[in-house]
């Protein structure tokens, strides 16, 4: 079990628990923090969000919807992630409401 703290900007706003065996778009989708999507497989770069501090799993997928650049950055792909440690995470972009 890990946790997951998302931020606006370096504060602190909510803390998740996070199973290793969920990705974390489930784990947010199941704490009601609808991101938004496309693909579901980390072809696209819809659902990225930023990795403060921690360390993400992405079980031997490529993440093909980021570039190098971003990944350096600290961007990650929820949809395919999985939490190795606690995480810190923002920038998240949430589904619009309709
Ligand atoms: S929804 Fe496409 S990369 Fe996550």
């Amino acid at each position: 079990m890990t946790e997951v703290t998302l931020q606006l900007d370096d504060t602190p706003v909510a803390t998740l628990p996070a199973h290793t065996e969920k990705s974390l778009f489930e784990t947010l989708t199941d704490a009601g923090i609808l991101l938004r999507k496309a693909c579901i497989n980390g072809a696209c770069g819809v659902c990225r969000c930023r990795l403060n501090s921690g360390a993400v799993d992405y079980r031997g997928r490529r993440p093909y919807g980021l570039n190098d650049n971003e990944q350096a950055d600290g961007w990650i792909l929820p949809c395919i992630a999985y939490p190795k440690t606690d995480l810190k995470l923002m920038l998240l972009r949430r589904q619009t409401p309709k």
